[in-house]
């Protein structure tokens, strides 16, 4: 069964992404955060009920507090598009959104060495061919963040490239300024977190041409893009506790998937763990809850 999840469907022209449903109203774009999740480069069978609305929350606080230049315009629905949305469904996980030209590279800063830089690191000694010194262990913080782009492959996987490849596709002060930016962001948004008690390990921003300037696009610093870790409980040398998906990464692997062929159902327990964390990093970081 595909995941049915949002039975609106707006008559407009329509991309949709892992998560996202992204319909093109001429001159701006309407982006609605779904419930899908996705891990391993799979969309689960199942949402995560409410996990839209938690991510377009988050992000908005996000975009609202960084004070750098991002793409929303407005969190509310235009009018003609609630005249469609009659049972409410698109209701606080739509953002009216500046059109832009998608940067094709994610920009990954890592302020913490995990998951497939770890990996890196034990091979390598590097992340992504930066040189790291001897001896770190597993979640152990970085002196400096790191920044580390990716291909946006269109399927599958992204791939990680070194920041000469980056600059050889964009030009080189292209891309000095979207990792001096993407640093800076990360600087101040893992500085406000932790404030809060939350640690975020790494994140991946994207970032779009709109009149000739580079803006923050898509989300920012949600479970999705980022590793959250309660702060309090952090301790290198092995897997941290965390408020992302990282609860739905062990469980998948616990089962007999072979992640190349399609997932199997989420059982309600899991649903609920992963609904919890989502829950508990939106309610930490913003001091809110869901509206
Ligand atoms: N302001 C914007 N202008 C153009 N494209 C955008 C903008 N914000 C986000 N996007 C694109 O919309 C899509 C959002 O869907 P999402 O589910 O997040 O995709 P993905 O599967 O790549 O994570 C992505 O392809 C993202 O690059
Ligand atoms: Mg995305």
């Amino acid at each position: 069964m595909r995941p049915a999840l949002l039975q609106t469907d707006l008559p407009f022209p329509k991309r949709q992404g892992k998560v996202r449903d992204v319909y093109d109203l001429g001159d701006e774009l309407l982006i609605v955060s779904t419930d899908r999740i996705s891990a391993f480069d799979w969309v689960m069978p199942n949402g995560i009920p409410d996990k839209g609305r938690i991510l377009n929350q988050l992000s908005l606080f996000w975009f609202r507090t960084l004070g750098v230049e991002h793409h929303v315009i407005d969190d509310q629905l235009p009018p003609k598009i609630v005249a469609l949305d009659p049972n409410g469904d698109l209701q606080g996980r739509s953002i009216v959104t500046r059109k832009a030209k998608v940067v094709p590279f994610e920009c990954v800063i890592r302020g913490y060495i995990e998951g497939s830089g770890w990996r890196d690191y034990q091979k390598t000694g590097s992340i992504c061919g930066i040189r790291l010194p001897q001896g770190l262990q597993q979640c152990d913080a970085l002196r400096e963040p790191l920044f580390t782009p990716a291909t946006k492959a269109d399927s599958g996987h992204d791939e990680n490239v070194s920041f000469e490849q980056m600059s050889l596709a964009l030009g080189a002060e292209v891309a000095c300024e979207l990792k001096e930016r993407s640093i800076e962001v990360y600087r101040k948004g893992s500085s406000i977190a932790k404030q809060r008690g939350i640690i975020v390990a790494d994140t991946k921003l994207e970032w779009g041409w709109f009149d000739g300037r580079l803006i923050l696009i898509d989300e920012v610093l949600t479970p999705d893009s980022s590793r959250f870790w309660p702060a309090s409980e952090w301790q290198p040398g092995r897997t941290q506790a965390s408020f992302d998906k990282q609860y739905l990464r062990e469980f998948l692997d616990r089962t007999a998937w072979d992640k190349n062929s399609p997932p199997p159902e989420l059982p309600g327990d899991i649903v609920e763990q992963t609904r919890q964390r989502y829950l508990a990093a939106l309610m930490q970081i913003t001091g809110q809850g869901l509206a």
